[in-house]
């Protein structure tokens, strides 16, 4: 619930990134030994992940943003189907799982509901090192006696299936060069840790990624990078209540798409080793066009963020979503609490509005979540936004953040009952 109409002030520092954790942890049922990382964050998603590795026989504990893995007593490779369902990101582990113990079998994958966001690079990309895949009710079963590298070549730069295949490639035997590769900043970071745990990797964070498979990978310690989708939206709710936030613990480098083009909005972004700043201004502008695209093109993540900055800025925006065929679950919302924006197919033309209002608004996925609390902060009266268990799946205490930032924002189960006033 969120009285908005504050601007946000103060500093704040940005959390692990849920993207890099991801991939990472289930890289981690390929080490012999443990492995250490830290500032992982306390999100659903990745509470999921910790259970399945669990449930494969892992010794896991998490205390403070750090995570221990124990992979020695892994005895399962069959990915428990409930917890499937929860995360798509479970897919994740078919390449590790496959490459370090010659087997698997995964549900298909839930997650997001934004658009088909189907797995076949992956399992192209598997079937052409070698394993044998079977699709039976429901379950994808891949067996290889060893994996082979492959000449692979991506239709689409996947991030996920990237991941997988360079995972796997890691143990496989010979090398594998991944054609068309995704670029995103979590790629890199994947390869590091592999690298740390003793892969042979070049390429990551280029088109073109080559990894030499080797016989076996031992322990890592290994900090997760900053999340950039959070650091985008934060960036975002400074720029849309007009108030001045600093944060902490960023990859200025990563954001280029995104500090680019909330300069075109008339903000003020000001860069710094490992900071962000912005200073929201009077009045915002509005931008002739934004089109998501792969990195380092404008992230989907951040389309939906971006779009509630752009009801309020002078002028007409046009926004592209080129890469989920079903990301615009926000703009109906939006449009209750005011907004004016016209969608065709996969654009949608925003036309700024004087003021937004408070309004009850359901988040559907994540991002389109996050994009609602932006519209509610700057919304004059209260917000409610319910299903706030999307937005769990990738921001650590969202409310919690906001009101270090000077929000007013709680959460709370009595839907239509001003709590904010309750607690003065
Ligand atoms: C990852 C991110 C997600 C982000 C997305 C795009 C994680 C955990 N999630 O998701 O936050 O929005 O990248 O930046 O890192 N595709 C296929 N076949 C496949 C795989 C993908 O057609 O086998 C298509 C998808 O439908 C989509 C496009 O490729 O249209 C990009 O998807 P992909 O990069 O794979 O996204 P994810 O890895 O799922």
């Amino acid at each position: 619930m969120i009285e908005g109409g504050t601007p946000l002030f103060g500093t704040l520092r940005v959390h692990g990134a849920k993207n890099s954790a991801l991939p990472i942890l289930a890289a981690a049922t390929m080490a012999r030994e443990q492995v250490v990382l830290t500032d992982v964050p306390d999100l659903e998603d990745i509470h999921v992940m910790l259970d399945i590795l669990r449930g494969l026989g892992a010794q896991v504990s998490y205390q403070r943003r750090t995570v221990v893995v124990n992979p020695r007593t892994i005895h399962s490779t069959d990915v428990p189907e409930h917890l499937m369902r929860l995360m798509r990101s479970s897919i994740f582990l078919m390449g590790p799982l496959l490459s370090r113990f010659g087997t698997v079998r995964v549900s298909k994958p839930g997650g997001c509901t934004i658009g088909s966001r189907p797995i076949d690079f992956h399992l192209k990309g598997l079937a052409q090192m070698g394993a044998q895949i079977v699709d039976r009710h429901g379950f994808i079963e891949c067996s290889a006696s060893r994996l082979q590298g492959a000449q692979v070549f991506l239709d689409l730069p996947s991030v996920g299936a990237t991941e997988n295949l360079m995972m796997a490639a890691a143990l496989a035997e010979g090398e594998t060069v991944i054609g068309n590769a995704a670029r995103e900043p979590e790629i890199r970071e994947l390869a590091l840790f592999l690298t740390q745990l003793g892969a042979r990797i070049r390429g990551a964070g280029e088109d073109t990624i080559v990894i030499r498979g080797v016989d076996r990978l031992d322990s890592a310690e290994w900090g997760i990078g900053p999340d950039r989708v959070v650091t985008g939206t934060l960036l975002i709710a400074a720029a849309v209540t007009g108030g001045h936030v600093r944060l902490q613990n960023v990859r200025p480098g990563d954001l280029t798409a995104v500090v680019t083009k909330l300069r075109e909005t008339g903000v003020q972004v000001l860069a710094g080793h490992d900071i962000l700043e912005v200073k929201g201004s009077g009045s915002l502008q509005a931008i002739e066009r934004i089109q998501t695209a792969p990195y380092p093109g404008f992230p989907t993540d951040l389309q939906a963020p971006f779009m509630a900055l752009l009801t309020l800025a002078n002028g007409t925006s046009v926004v592209s979503e080129t890469v989920f065929e079903d990301r615009f679950k926000h703009v109906s919302e939006l449009q209750r609490m005011g907004a004016s924006i016209k969608v065709d197919l996969r654009t949608a033309f925003v036309r700024g509005v004087h003021e937004l209002t408070g309004a009850a608004v359901e988040a559907t996925d994540l991002r389109a979540g996050a994009a609602l609390v932006l519209a509610g902060l700057a919304a004059s009266g209260t917000t409610v936004v319910e299903r706030v268990f999307h937005i769990d799946r990738g921001y650590e205490n969202i409310e919690l953040q906001l009101r270090e930032l000077g929000a007013r924002v709680v959460r709370t189960r009595q839907a239509g009952v001003s709590v904010l006033q309750a607690e003065g």
